[in-house]
């Protein structure tokens, strides 16, 4: 199994011939998602077995029959949730990483890839404009972001009360905020304050009045504002909320996970003002930043703060510790061993340069700006709002549930889009998430003829 012999010779020209096919598909096909589970084990059946089975015969079961029964998030197609756009370089790269087997823990095993991570982070860190001392490390994605950070926000906020703290904490969030914060406060039981606005969007002056109306402030840890809610796109007032953090010494946390890309875009640059407040700040490349999964950015404006809450101490980690000015990413989050997710992003980087990137963005922001004209122009169609980002609410008019899901359906049959209905109040509706800069005006008209 570990050494090269004539079946590791096989599996080399197999499996990288199928690794080249695949990153040239150009555009990426659909392809689907839901089997029945019947079927896949019709096909899968014995191949785990005690002798093992010869590798292009495992192959083709993958590529005839496991791949195409998964949608393709990178597709132009795929406008659902929220997609992905790997770069072909990022994906190469990717590759390269795993065969390096590299242990992103400590500078002590891995200096030269966390150097190169460390780059990409403060280059994310100036857009956001963090200070100087701003550092993080990548983990696997915003949910994971989110809960490293919210739990130092909690230990700070535990040393600062002393022995005087409330039996629970609590957290200051908008009624949008990700379903990975609700989460995370879940799993380290704690509370939400949650702050309901009119239009979806967290203001400073809601959340100063949801804190000073509240009972029991003084449990407040932490406020969680989004930089781009996941089912809108909408980006919360950054600065307001920065403000009342500031006034009541809470933490502020800004959930970029999907939206935290748009500081590299100068036409909606401004809507993140504020974010330089941010004590720690999340942001998914593998969503808008074009890396492969996993991979979100996380920062801390004092990342001594987070070392402290997440150091793991265990006599044979010493060794790692041993040099205080040394960076090791395990120190910033709740994990130990972890892959350098943050290389193949900057490996894409540095050949595309980050002009590229802007480009790459604003083109789905563009593009959602056109849809919404289009929209506007269509008598059977409603915009729900403006788009802030690249997602798009709408619906048409007289459809219910049942009308959304069939036309959906009908969309991933045809191999013509990945679009399934959302909701808005309650009420189910249309939404396209924009997100590969190769997603046509022509399929966006496509699919909205399908609503006549
Ligand atoms: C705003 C926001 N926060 C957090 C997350 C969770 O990120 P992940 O899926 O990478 O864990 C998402 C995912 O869509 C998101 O949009």
């Amino acid at each position: 199994m570990h050494s090269v012999d004539a079946t590791t010779e096989q599996m080399i020209r197999s499996v990288l011939a199928y690794a080249e096919n695949r990153l040239r598909l150009d555009p990426v096909p659909l392809d689907e998602g839901s089997r029945d589970p019947a079927a896949l084990d019709a096909v899968t059946e014995g191949l785990l077995s005690e002798s093992g089975t010869n590798p292009d015969q495992v192959l083709g079961v993958y590529t005839s029959m496991l791949a195409p029964a998964v949608i393709s998030a990178d597709s132009p197609r795929f406008l659902g949730f929220i997609p992905a756009a790997p770069t072909k370089a990022s994906l190469l790269f990717d590759m390269l990483i795993s065969c390096a087997s590299i242990q992103g823990i400590s500078w002590l095993e891995a200096a030269g890839a966390i150097h190169a991570e460390n780059q990409v982070l403060r280059l994310i860190a100036d857009r956001a404009g963090l200070p100087d001392s701003a550092g993080g490390c990548f983990v696997s994605g915003g949910s994971a972001g989110n809960l490293s950070a919210l739990v130092v926000a909690r230990e700070m906020a535990k040393s600062r009360s002393g022995a005087g703290g409330p039996q629970r904490w609590r957290v200051a969030v908008g009624s949008d905020a990700h379903s990975s914060i609700v989460n995370t406060l879940r799993i380290v039981e704690m509370d939400a304050l949650t702050v309901e606005t009119d239009d979806h969007r967290l203001t400073g002056e809601a959340l100063r009045k949801a804190i000073e109306d509240d009972g029991d402030p003084s449990s407040l840890a932490a406020v969680v504002a989004t930089s781009g809610t996941t089912n809108a796109g909408i980006v919360d007032d950054l600065a307001g909320a920065a403000a009342v953090a500031r006034d009541h010494g809470l933490w502020f946390h800004v959930d970029g996970a999907y939206g935290g890309a748009g500081l590299f875009a100068p036409s909606v640059r401004h809507k993140y003002d504020g974010i330089e407040h941010a004590d720690s700040f999340v942001l998914d490349p593998h969503k808008w930043l074009f890396a492969p999964f996993d991979c979100a950015a996380l920062l801390y404006r004092d990342p001594s703060l987070a070392r402290s809450v997440h150091t793991q101490d265990a006599s044979y980690l010493d060794v790692i510790h041993d040099k205080p000015a040394e960076w090791n990413p395990t120190d910033y989050a709740y994990h130990l061993t972890r892959r350098a997710r943050g290389m193949p992003l900057w490996f894409s980087l540095a050949v595309h340069g980050v002009a590229a990137y802007t480009e790459a963005i604003e083109a789905a922001i563009r593009l959602a700006r056109e849809t919404a004209d289009e929209i506007r122009s269509r008598p059977n169609l409603e915009l729900v709002r403006e788009p802030d980002l690249g997602v798009v609410l709408f619906r048409r008019k007289g459809w219910n549930t049942a009308d959304y899901m069939a036309w959906a359906d009908q969309l991933l049959a045809d191999q013509v889009a990945f679009i399934p209905p959302s909701a808005w109040e309650g009420e189910t509706i249309g939404r396209f998430a924009f997100l590969h800069p190769h997603t046509t005006m022509d399929l966006v008209r496509e699919i909205l003829d399908r609503l006549a």
